[in-house]
């Protein structure tokens, strides 16, 4: 029931408490600034509640499953049980959501339920179960994420249809699931259920999937998605759909798939409607995000974006990181989003994590580039834990050897990635990696042969 409208103030108003929104709003209470977060939905965003957690979660427990079936002495009856599953993740998910909630009430941010829509350039309007809310501020934080694109007439509203938050909700694993879209979310869930027990065809409009990635990292992710039992096809674009007996059949450009279920993961879009913007002097860029300066300032000043509703990468933790920036610039300090590695990673098997520049984007920046790799079929690490595909790959500056970019595709590339970012972000020299002590064995010996490599030879690996 809404009783009447109550006027509040703030220093700052955050809206949206995904992994952008509740960092800046604790980094803001932390400096001493009297902050209150605005959510319509649940704490933690999509990050935590359907997205990076929840998929981690499954991935972890598709990758035992598929192990355990694969060892000669077990039953290979073994079933999963989708609904013991789901609890699982869902207790992974409420322990990390109320650790949120647990530290924002702690720093003494106020977290109001509702839906927020600036009205001018200092206030905006609350719509609570209870109450309406107007709430004066000095600054505002955006961080109202993003959302899944839809294909005109295979909305998710549509029987059969999904996007990757139902799909990481499922009771029952689907005989036959379609993915159309062999990115990110693709490629990560179609992964996890093939593991899990379905038939799974990818479909991909480009002529390759991970088109983001390092090519040669995504052909060893395609061919270890074929050995699972994946169909992969490239180069067909999903058009239409239908349900025939009970199936969704999508037609593509050159031919037809059916399946119980249909997973579209073709992009994400940021939601920046009917939040208000038009009341202030906020402006877009082309690819509708809003726009910011370095500061994660927009052109409205006082109110700042982060996270997916600014820009692309669309990372958890490239939101976390602007929302430390907005907060510090807020509070007085000198803080700028830009950063030399910015680390991107892919959950498949193996994984692929990159950072820093590509050979290509040194290119294009007129930087003449030295590479080093080292394949894991020769690290010792690797072969115990049955892995003989994947590399590291190292990118220097020709002239004085100093680490401008890795592609890292192992099993652990997710941690590895981070001493490689530490690295770039140091200026560290290419010898610094080959002359660092790294524990015998580890995948992350690989590193040390690929610096190897760019300054003399590495020990491990032959010239042919
Ligand atoms: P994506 O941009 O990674 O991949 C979408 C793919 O769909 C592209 O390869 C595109 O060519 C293809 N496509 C588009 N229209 C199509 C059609 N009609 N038929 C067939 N293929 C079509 O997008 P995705 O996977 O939806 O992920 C969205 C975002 O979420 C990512 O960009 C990423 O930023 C984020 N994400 C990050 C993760 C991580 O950090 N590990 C995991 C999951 C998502």
């Amino acid at each position: 029931m809404v009783v009447g409208n109550i006027k509040e103030s703030a220093d700052v108003v955050v809206v949206g408490a995904g992994p952008g929104g509740y960092v800046a709003a604790i980094k803001l209470a932390q400096m001493g600034k009297d902050v209150k977060l605005v959510e319509e939905n649940k704490v933690g965003g999509v990050c935590l509640n359907d997205g990076c957690i929840p998929s981690k979660s499954l991935i972890h427990v598709a990758d035992n499953f598929k192990e355990i079936k694969e060892l000669e002495s077990i039953d290979q009856d073994l079933e999963i049980d989708a609904g013991a599953l789901q609890n699982w993740k869902e207790e992974v998910v409420n322990k990390l959501t109320s650790g949120v909630k647990m530290l924002e009430n702690r720093n003494g941010v106020e977290i109001i339920e509702g839906r927020a829509k600036l009205t001018n350039e200092k206030e905006l309007h609350i719509n609570t179960e209870e109450a309406s809310k107007t709430l004066k501020f000095n600054e505002c934080v955006l961080a109202t994420g993003s959302k899944p694109v839809e294909i005109p007439g295979m909305e998710f509203s549509k029987e059969g249809i999904i996007s990757s938050k139902e799909a990481l909700k499922l009771d029952e694993i689907p005989d036959e699931l379609l993915v159309i879209g062999g990115g990110y979310i693709g490629m990560e869930l179609g992964t996890v259920y093939q593991k899990l027990g379905s038939d799974v065809t990818v479909l991909e409009a480009s002529d390759r999937i991970l088109s983001v990635m390092n090519e040669e990292a995504s052909k060893v992710v395609k061919k270890r998605a074929e050995e699972l039992g994946m169909k992969i096809v490239t180069g067909e674009k999903a058009e239409s759909s239908e349900l025939k007996d009970g199936k969704r059949v999508v037609k593509t450009n050159f031919s037809s798939y059916s399946a119980d279920k249909v997973l579209v993961s073709v992009g994400r879009t940021p939601r920046t409607e009917n939040i208000g913007i038009e009341k202030t002097g906020i402006e877009k860029t082309e690819g509708g995000f809003i726009r910011t300066d370095e500061t994660m300032e927009t052109t409205s000043e006082g109110i700042y974006a982060i996270g997916d509703v600014a820009g692309h990468p669309m990372l958890a933790h490239k939101a976390m990181h602007e929302g430390r920036v907005a907060a510090k610039t807020i509070a007085g300090e000198t803080s700028f989003a830009t950063r030399q590695a910015m680390p991107s990673v892919l959950y498949t098997d193996p994984e692929i994590a990159s950072t820093g520049m590509s050979e290509r984007e040194a290119e294009e920046k007129g930087i003449e580039t030295v590479t080093g790799k080292f394949p894991m079929g020769a690290n010792g690490r690797a072969m115990t834990m049955d892995y003989k595909e994947g590399f590291v790959k190292l990118v220097a500056d020709k002239e004085n050897k100093t680490l401008i970019g890795a592609t890292v595709c192992s099993p652990e590339a997710s941690e590895i990635i981070s001493e490689l970012s530490l690295g770039i972000e140091m200026g560290c020299l290419v010898e610094d990696l080959a002359m660092t002590v790294h524990p015998h064995p580890s995948i992350s010996e690989a590193v040390m042969e690929a610096a190897e490599e760019i300054v003399g030879e590495p020990v491990h690996k032959y010239k042919h």
